[in-house]
This record gives structure tokens, C-alpha cells and sequence, in this order.
């Protein structure tokens, strides 16, 4: 066999593979192990029958635009139905203004194309979305982390640092936020907050990458609806890249995703998208088209709600049960994560092995800080598993937990 090191680009010597991904295939392996790992929607929750007449229907009315070639930006049809699901979350814009993506990680991916040289500053939170960083870390960003507190992204640690990088000689080109319930750690970034961020990104000139992926799926009553208002809602000047996606509503099997954006970032946005995949897959449009225009995503979310709210409740309640005394985590109030944090002494990383072996997975913390820390914390996500699973994936946490601590007994209450 050949050797293949010399051939390999810098990119691809430098790529990190998603930890979270290997342990996808790994649950998939292994029936008996319980995954709280992947942030995947429960495929009981998919609109099957619904999926199966649209899908009768499209390929039966011989429509070439289901199955020819397609426009780079996506069929126009869907376009129009973003522009209106965009006005329901409060965000006026037209179709100019909207690219549909494979996924929102490819919106991510083109995002780092188009607007990071090697060596440019991308800031995100401490933590952050793990498939986000990796994009950016692919287009040469050098990332830089800020401070988080409970209602968001602290703004004096974010002022601080584009100075300090500033004052180094480096280019600061854009913040990347998850403003609801974010992956991973489920929390909302006020309101308040949220205007201050649009404030400050016009007076020290950064854009805002706004990735809304969870929006939709809020647990509690319609006063939630006004907390989850994107940033893109109050942006007069074009500054915020907004992206959603319907992977967490609908299916993530159907790679649909959406950006909008000023339309000069539209426009290489357009570009860099006919070199990867010249457009997203028209079938898996026009599906997702004909279950917005049915009312199919409509009611989808209203089900979704109840859905996972119900299982973050039975999550929350054997955590409290079992490790109540020994672990925190801020109640999510939307998306599809827990995010525990373990005693301090006791690491999530170190513990990985030894949940595998008691037939359990998650993500250990530390895969979504840029700055090296986050070792006792852990993200679980309720979203996959059964009911049951959950509590007996909870209860093996429980023991794998108690007995590390009980190796480590200084650990409690620090
Ligand atoms: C914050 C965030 N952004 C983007 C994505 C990617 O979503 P998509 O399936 O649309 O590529 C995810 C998926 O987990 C996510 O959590």
C-alpha cells in the first residue's frame, strides 16, 4: 500500500474528525448501549405518513424540477416559504436575501470560506457548537473564546478580547452566537442582551453569525415566543448572517437548511455553494416545500414541544433523583440538552471510557471549549432516546458517577 501523508493537503493533515459523530456510529453498533451523545431528533416524532403522500405525490406528478438539475440558491417556491417562516420569528427580509443550504453546517462551511483569511479572529462562546468550530477552524480562523454567563455571552469579556486581539494586529471578522437554547449548554441569551450584542457589533464593526437550529422548539407557554426573537429581528443594517434549519423540525435526513444574509454575502455565498454541491437536493426541497404548504411543519413543532419537554422532564427528574447532591445544570427551556456540570474534581473525559464499559455515552464538555477548559462538564442529550432508555441510561450515569466520586471523595461539594 501507498503512503499517503505526502499527497495530503495542509487542510486535510490539520482536520479533527467530530468526536460527537464517532460516538453516533458507535451507538449505532451497539443496540444495548444508550446514547445521550448525538443531538438527533427522536424519529418517532417524524411526520412518516405525511412524508410518504408528499412524497407519492411529487415523484407522481412528473414535475422535472423534482428531479433535474436546480437553482444554486434553492428551488424559489421554498425560498418564498423561508421569507414567511422568517416573518413568524420576526424577521422581515425577501427572497434576495435567502440561500437554502445542505444543512446548516454547510451554511456554516461556506460561511468560513467567504469571510476568514488564515489567521483572522472568529469569536465564540465558551462553550460552542462543536460542528461550527470546526468549520471556521477548516477556513484558518483562529477562535477565540468568550466568557459565557447564564443569560448569554459575557458582553465586558467580549469587548475585552476584540481589543486585546485588536491590539495584537489581528482582524476580528464575526461573533458566532446560538442565542436559543444552545448547543450545548440549552441556554437563552436575553433579550437585553441581545440588543446590547447588535449594539456593540455595530460600534466595534464585527458581524454577527446567528445559528437558530432549536428556536422553534420551546418547552414552556407563548411567553417564551417573545425570549426567542433572533438577533436578526432588530438588524437594520444587514450586520447579522442569520441560519436555521428544518433538520430538527422535520428531518435531518433531508439536508435542508437556510441563510439569511445582506445579499453582496448572498451573492459568494451563491458561488462557493456551486463548487460543493452546485445545489441542495431537489426532492428534499420540494418535500419539505409541499410540508410547510400543508401545514405539516405547523403542527410538527406544536407535537415537538410537548414531546421533548416530556422527555428533558424525565431526564431532570432522574438526574435529581440519582446524582441531585452532586451535579447542577441549568434547566433548559427549549432545544435538546442538559448540560451537567459533574464535582470539580471529576472529569468527563477521564470518565468516557469506564460509561462506555457501563454501556452509556455522552459528550464529554471539554470537545466545545476553544481555551482548553470544560474537563466537568458534560453534555446529555434527551432528544434520541425512548423514555425508559433515558431512565436506565441515567441510572448507569448514576453509578458510574457515585463511584468515581467515591475515589475521589475531596471532590464533593467543591
Ligand atoms: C447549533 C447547531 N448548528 C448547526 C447544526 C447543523 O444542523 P444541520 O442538520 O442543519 O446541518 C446543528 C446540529 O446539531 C446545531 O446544533
Amino acid at each position: 500500500m501507498i503512503t499517503y501523508s505526502s499527497f495530503f493537503s495542509r487542510v486535510a493533515e490539520n482536520q479533527q474528525g467530530s468526536a460527537i459523530r464517532k460516538m453516533g456510529v458507535m451507538a449505532l453498533r451497539d443496540p444495548d448501549l444508550i446514547s445521550f451523545a448525538p443531538g438527533y431528533p427522536d424519529p418517532a416524532t417524524f411526520a412518516w405518513e405525511a412524508f410518504r403522500e408528499i412524497s407519492a405525490d411529487v415523484l407522481g406528478s412528473r414535475d422535472s424540477t423534482t428531479l433535474q438539475y436546480g437553482p444554486t440558491r434553492g428551488l424559489p417556491n421554498l425560498i418564498d416559504a423561508i421569507v414567511h417562516i422568517a416573518a413568524d420569528r420576526g424577521i422581515k427580509t425577501t427572497s434576495e436575501n435567502v440561500m437554502v443550504t445542505t444543512g446548516s453546517q454547510q451554511g456554516l462551511d461556506l460561511l468560513g470560506r467567504i469571510l476568514v483569511d488564515p489567521g483572522d479572529v472568529v469569536l465564540v462562546e465558551l462553550p460552542a457548537y462543536t460542528g461550527a468550530l470546526a468549520a471556521f477552524r477548516n477556513a484558518g480562523a483562529a477562535l477565540v473564546g468568550v466568557r459565557q454567563e447564564e443569560d448569554g455571552i459575557d458582553m465586558d469579556d467580549l469587548d475585552a478580547v476584540v481589543e486585546r486581539e485588536r491590539l495584537a494586529g489581528r482582524r476580528v471578522k464575526f461573533l458566532y452566537v446560538v442565542p436559543n437554547f444552545q448547543n450545548p449548554t440549552g441556554l437563552l441569551i436575553s433579550q437585553a442582551k441581545r440588543r446590547r450584542l447588535l449594539e456593540w457589533a455595530g460600534q466595534r464593526n464585527v458581524l454577527i453569525v446567528e445559528d437558530d437550529p432549536y428556536g422553534s422548539l420551546y418547552f414552556e407557554d407563548s411567553a417564551t415566543v417573545a425570549e426567542t426573537r433572533p438577533i436578526k429581528a432588530d438588524d437594520t443594517e444587514g450586520r447579522v448572517v442569520y441560519l436555521s434549519s428544518f433538520s430538527k423540525t422535520l428531518a435531518p435526513g433531508f439536508r435542508v437548511a437556510w441563510v439569511i444574509a445582506g445579499e453582496p454575502l448572498i451573492a459568494k455565498l451563491d458561488v462557493t455553494k456551486q463548487t460543493q454541491d452546485l445545489f441542495t437536493g431537489a426532492l428534499d426541497q420540494r418535500i419539505v416545500f409541499e410540508a410547510w404548504k400543508r401545514g405539516v411543519l405547523e403542527r410538527q413543532v406544536v407535537k415537538l414541544r410537548g414531546h421533548y419537554q416530556q422527555k428533558r422532564d424525565v431526564m431532570e427528574r432522574s438526574l435529581a433523583a440519582g446524582l441531585g447532591d452532586l451535579v447542577t445544570w441549568p434547566e433548559p427551556r427549549g432545544g435538546f440538552f442538559l448540560w451537567v456540570a459533574l464535582p470539580r474534581h471529576v472529569s468527563a473525559d477521564d470518565l468516557l471510557p469506564r460509561a462506555i464499559e457501563h454501556k452509556v455515552i455522552y459528550v464529554a464538555g471539554s470537545a466545545f471549549f476553544v481555551d482548553g477548559s470544560g474537563r466537568s462538564l458534560m453534555r446529555l442529550s434527551f432528544s434520541l432516546p425512548p423514555i425508559p432508555r433515558i431512565e436506565e441510561g441515567i441510572r448507569r450515569l448514576t453509578e458510574l458517577v457515585k463511584e468515581e466520586v467515591s475515589r475521589h471523595p475531596e471532590s464533593v461539594g467543591t
